[in-house]
C-alpha cells in the first residue's frame, strides 16, 4: 500500500480538489482499491465524499491520533492506494501525517505569496525525509508566471511536469461529490487530472523499486509515457524541467 499526502501551509492552494481528483483517477486507473482520509477539521472531503453517490474510492473518517491506526487497517484490507488531505498548516500534526507518508504532494498556485509559503512545507518533508512533488495548480494559459513558478520550484524539489490549469469544471465538478472527469469525461480538465496520476504512478513506482518491492506489472513511465501537452495545445512551459 502506497500513502500520498497532499499537504501546504497556504490555504487554497488546491489540496482537496487535488485529492478527490488524483484518488478517483487512480481508481479509474485501475491502482485501487482507494482509499481517501481527510485529516482536515474543515472537512471539505468528507463533505464532498458524504454528496458522492459512486462507493469507490472509499472514505475513512481519520483522526490525527487514530491516523497509524488506520493506515495500519486499510492495509490489512488490501487497499493499494490511499490519499490524504491535510489542514493548510505547518505543524506537529501535519510533520506526523508526512511521517506516516510515503510521497508528500505539495500543491501551489503559480503566485509569488504560494511560492513564498512553500518553503515551510517542504522544510517539514525533509524534517519528516519524505520524497516530494510539487504540483502547480490554477495556471492560466501560456502565463510567464506558471513557467516561472515552475523554474524557482525546481531548485527546491521535482516538479510535476503536468500543470493542472485554472478551470471552473473542477470546482463545479465536486459540488455533487464527482470529479471533472466524471461530468466532463474526455474534457481537457480530465486529461490534465489523468496525466498527472500517470505521473505520480511513476513517481511511486520508483519508491517501490528504490525499497526493492518488485511490482507484477509494470506501470509509470515505460507504459504509460507521461504527457506533457494535449493535441491541439502548446508544449507546457515545465517540459524541458
Ligand atoms: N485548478 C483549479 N481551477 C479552478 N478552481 C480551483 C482549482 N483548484 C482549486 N480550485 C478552487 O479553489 C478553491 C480552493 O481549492 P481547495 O479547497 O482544493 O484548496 P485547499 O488547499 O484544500 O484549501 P484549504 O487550505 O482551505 O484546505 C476551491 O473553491 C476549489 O474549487
Ligand atoms: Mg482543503
Amino acid at each position: 500500500m502506497h500513502v500520498t499526502a497532499f499537504c501546504s501551509q497556504k490555504g487554497g492552494s488546491g489540496k482537496t480538489t487535488l485529492t478527490g481528483h488524483v484518488g478517483v483517477q487512480a481508481e479509474l486507473a485501475g491502482a485501487g482499491p482507494v482509499a481517501l482520509l481527510d485529516c482536515d477539521p474543515q472537512g471539505s472531503l468528507a463533505a464532498w465524499w458524504n454528496a458522492r453517490s459512486a462507493e469507490r474510492p472509499a472514505f475513512v473518517s481519520t483522526t490525527l491520533a487514530t491516523l497509524a491506526h488506520d493506515l495500519a487497517a486499510l492495509r490489512e484490507r488490501g487497499f493499494r492506494e490511499v490519499f490524504i488531505d491535510t489542514p493548510p498548516a505547518v505543524s506537529r500534526a501535519i510533520l506526523t501525517v508526512m511521517e506516516l507518508s510515503d510521497l508528500v504532494v505539495i500543491p501551489t498556485r503559480p503566485s509569488p505569496h504560494d511560492l513564498r509559503a512553500v518553503g515551510a512545507s517542504l522544510d517539514l518533508a525533509e524534517r519528516a525525509r519524505k520524497p516530494v512533488v510539487f504540483v502547480l495548480n490554477g495556471a492560466a494559459p501560456n502565463a510567464r508566471l506558471t513557467a516561472d513558478a515552475a523554474v524557482a520550484l525546481s531548485q527546491h524539489g521535482t516538479v510535476a511536469p503536468c500543470f493542472i490549469h485554472h478551470r471552473t469544471t473542477y470546482a463545479s465538478s465536486m459540488i455533487d461529490g464527482r470529479t471533472v472527469g466524471e461530468v466532463y469525461p474526455g474534457s481537457r480538465a480530465a486529461k490534465e487530472v489523468e496525466i498527472l496520476w500517470d505521473y505520480l504512478a511513476g513517481q511511486i513506482e520508483k519508491l517501490d523499486r528504490r525499497n526493492g518491492f518488485a511490482r507484477p506489472e509494470p506501470r509509470g513511465f515505460g507504459r504509460r509515457g507521461v504527457q506533457l501537452f494535449q493535441e491541439g495545445e502548446a508544449p507546457l512551459a515545465a517540459e524541458a524541467l
